[in-house]
């Protein structure tokens, strides 16, 4: 099984709360043939970390956040949350460490329930695991946690989510994801759908929150612009496969893999005095999921190219510190050793 790599993990670190090993997700698209929307995902994120997670629309990143949550069940790899393993637990046992990890989605009107009111709503924890599952009384938990998004209890407790903006729901499903005290927050786009105007107040709110509840996050976005200030780590995604992972200053100001630099030169530069990146433009669409290009899946649409990247999946590597590229001729560090990839063979699955 061709794979990625897992050379960026730090399993050596004590304060990791999620780990992700080689997870795969195949849907069935008809006719024997399998979408492959995430093939031999890696990833990890150590406490009070933001991890950003890139890559355009399509390339698995939804499925990603959803596969860790067991939303559905990956097709394989392991899921870590703390010391649980979140792929073998199962029942009710899986539902309750579950509420460790909470995620937000993109469009936050629809993710709220139109029929009940937003107490309920932020309650729905309290009141499927019981009070136990709160610090304090449960009442004054929904009221402390609709506070501290910014909404007053008594005026939007009693009241229905068409009541409100993108941006009053947004905060509403923050705080709903908040009331059991999670470890982990997976943002999946969640200021994507939202006005320009609001969405820097949502960022905001986020990381506050992630302040006062000491929460850890995994925050997805397709533009890079939006992680570059917000993650401290941030991976690249491209057609299910991960190419690149570093802390964000580095990744932003010496990219190491084609994709990455392609994405970056995508970015508007609002300051012309700054200095310009020579990068390469992004040519061409994403390739389909049911028959992804041998080797590097990004070779089709890579100027640097060889007949390497057709024959020999990359694998990541350290290219400078802490900053892991799988690419055989990157940007930065050289061209990879011979050893470091995976020979593509006939039939193989990908
Ligand atoms: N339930 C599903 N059945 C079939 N294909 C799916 C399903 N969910 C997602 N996909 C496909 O998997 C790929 C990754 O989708 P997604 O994770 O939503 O991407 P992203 O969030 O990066 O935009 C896409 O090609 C999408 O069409
Ligand atoms: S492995 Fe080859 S095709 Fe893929 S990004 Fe690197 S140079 Fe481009
Ligand atoms: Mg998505």
């Amino acid at each position: 099984m061709a794979g990625s790599g897992k050379a960026h993990l730090r399993p050596e670190r004590d304060d990791i709360v999620l780990t992700v090993e080689d997870l795969v997700v195949e849907f069935s698209a008809g006719g024997g043939k399998k979408v492959h929307a995430v093939s031999n995902i890696s990833l990890d994120v150590a406490r009070g970390e933001t991890l950003g997670l890139v890559g355009e629309s399509g390339c698995g990143k939804s499925t990603t956040g959803r596969a860790i949550m067991q939303l559905p069940r990956p097709t394989g790899g392991k899921v870590r949350l703390g010391s649980q393993s979140l792929t073998d637990l199962r029942g009710e046992e899986l539902r309750r460490t579950r509420t460790q990890l909470q995620m937000i989605f993109q469009d936050p009107i629809s993710s709220l329930n139109p029929r009940r009111k937003i107490k309920d709503i932020v309650g729905e924890g309290i009141s499927i695991w019981g009070s136990g599952a709160t610090k304090g009384n449960p009442r004054e938990r929904i009221d402390q946690v609709l506070l501290d998004v910014g909404l007053d209890p008594e005026t939007v407790g009693g009241r229905r989510a068409h009541q409100f903006s993108g941006g009053q729901c947004q905060r509403i499903c923050v705080a709903r994801s908040l009331v059991l005290d999670p470890e982990v927050i997976i943002c999946d786009e969640p200021v994507s759908a939202l006005d320009v105007s609001v969405q820097a107040q949502i960022l905001n709110l986020l990381e506050q929150m992630k302040a006062r509840y000491q929460l850890t996050l995994i925050f997805i976005a397709h533009d890079l612009a939006v992680v570059k200030n917000i993650s401290d780590r941030v991976a690249v995604m491209y057609l299910g496969k991960m190419c690149e992972v570093g802390p964000s200053e580095q990744l932003f100001s010496a990219p190491a893999h084609h994709y990455t630099s392609a994405l970056l030169a995508a970015i508007p530069q609002p300051d012309p005095s700054l200095e310009v990146l020579e990068l390469q433009t992004l040519e061409g669409e994403l390739p389909s999921p049911i028959d992804p290009p041998s080797g590097c899946r990004f070779r089709t649409r890579c100027v640097r190219a060889e007949e390497r990247c057709a024959q020999e999946e990359p694998l990541m590597r350290e290219v400078a510190e802490r900053h892991f590229v799988a690419c055989h001729f990157p940007l930065v560090g050289g061209t990879a050793p011979p050893d470091v990839g995976i020979p593509v063979t006939i039939g193989a699955s990908v």
